[in-house]
């Protein structure tokens, strides 16, 4: 036998480099760059479509190529009968994140493609998988607040189209450009958690709707993308701002995490962040939520003093979110919907890596132990 006890582990996998990509790269300085391209310079001068194609093919795409992925996304974002007639069973209790999980996994059963090998059906497959997600999410809101279901336009933009199917109503200029952004922003990063769990079901060749459903089931834990609509929950919590200090105070002593704050990488301000909180502030200007915006600075401004730690993209995506009047429970699922485009990306790069990941263990158990029958114990 072979005793691992002196094995180092790495706990939480803190600083491993698990795998190579090309796809993006997060700069603890507080850099994001999508293929090589600053998020800075794409943020507000490319449209998320532009990004999709970025990331499944690794170059910006021409005019007519971006035309065309964006008339694919659009007719791809229909569902199958089954699965409208799946999300209207859902129990009412359950999470928009659980209903969507599972509506992954039900699609992987509608795809018309056999060939689950070939990068080219792949791709095909990614443009299916990031079209459809953000349908299922308007859907089930729709049906939830008994409203009738919208057919996508040709002629509106992607995300544009994912608020219209969520709203019923065509998105205002300011809206067009904060779903665009926001989608834009969440696309992609690094090896984080869900990513990671794509990539590790992609590993053992399994198909990218398996892959997808992991990654959908592991942003939802409040520690990844669940921490949005948790953000939403403690700025309901707080009235004023003469009440952040002690409610920060307050949570901290309880040794309780604040939601949106801290992240694995950075060690500054989340690139992100800036672009979120400007959008945040346009839209909070609009709807007269200007008290919720300036509270955000507030608690911004306590947590830094207290724990030198910055917002990450959760914090101001919440407030962006709720001006929007996208209810908290859908908050994780409109990160998932963006974020489908880097998964299904990463996927098809584990494909082409072709390696099972797999880490060891430090056993820290017993050895040897005398075996009692059940009848004896
Ligand atoms: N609230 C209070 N203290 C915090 C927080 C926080 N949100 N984040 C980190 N810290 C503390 C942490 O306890 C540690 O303190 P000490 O040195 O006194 O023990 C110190 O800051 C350094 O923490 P770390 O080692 O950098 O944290 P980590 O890498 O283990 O955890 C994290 C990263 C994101 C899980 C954590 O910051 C957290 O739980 N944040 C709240 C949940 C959240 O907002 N998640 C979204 C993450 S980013 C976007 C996404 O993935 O969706």
């Amino acid at each position: 036998m072979i005793n691992n006890h002196d094995r180092v582990v790495t706990r939480g996998l803190r600083d491993v480099a698990a795998a190579e990509t090309k796809l993006s790269f997060v700069d603890p300085l507080g850099a994001l760059y999508y293929l090589g391209y600053n998020i800075n310079d794409l943020v507000g001068y490319v449209c998320y479509e532009e990004v999709v194609y970025l990331l499944l093919y690794n170059e910006l795409p021409n005019k007519n190529e971006l035309d065309e992925l964006r008339s694919e996304l659009i007719s791809e974002m229909k569902l199958p009968d089954a699965i409208i007639s799946s999300i209207k069973s859902a129990p009412l209790k359950s999470h928009p994140m659980e209903v969507l999980r599972t509506e992954v996994s039900h699609l992987s059963m509608y795809d018309p493609d056999n060939d689950y090998k070939s990068e080219k059906a792949n791709k095909k497959r990614a443009i299916r998988i990031v079209a459809k997600v953000p349908t299922i999410v308007a859907t089930l809101h729709r049906l939830r607040s008994n409203q009738q279901l919208v057919a996508p336009k040709e002629e509106f933009g992607f995300p544009e189209n994912f608020l219209y199917l969520f709203q019923g109503t065509p998105a205002s200029t300011k809206e067009k450009i904060a779903i665009d952004r926001f989608m834009t922003l969440h696309a992609d990063h690094g090896f984080n958690a869900s990513t990671f769990a794509a990539r590790v079901t992609a590993s053992t060749n399994s198909d990218m709707y398996s892959a997808v459903t992991s990654a959908i089931g592991t942003l939802k834990g409040p520690l990844h993308g669940g921490a949005s609509e948790k953000v939403m929950y403690m700025l309901d919590d707080i009235n004023t701002e003469a009440e952040v200090e002690d409610y920060i105070q307050g949570m901290l002593d309880d040794q309780k995490k604040i939601m949106g704050f801290g992240h694995r990488i950075y060690r500054a301000e989340d690139p992100r962040t800036k672009h979120l909180r400007t959008i945040a502030e346009n839209l909070c200007n609009r709807t007269n939520t200007l008290d919720l915006y300036n509270l955000c600075i507030r608690i911004e401004n306590v947590v830094h003093e207290k724990k030198k730690i910055f917002p990450n993209v959760d914090f101001y995506a919440a407030v962006t979110l709720n001006a929007l009047g996208v209810p908290f429970a859908f908050f994780t699922p409109f990160f998932a919907s963006s974020r489908t485009s880097g998964w299904t990306a990463h996927v098809l790069e584990q494909y082409q890596d072709a390696i099972l990941l797999r880490p060891s263990s430090k056993y820290i158990g017993q050895y040897g132990r005398p075996f009692v029958p059940i009848e004896k114990r």
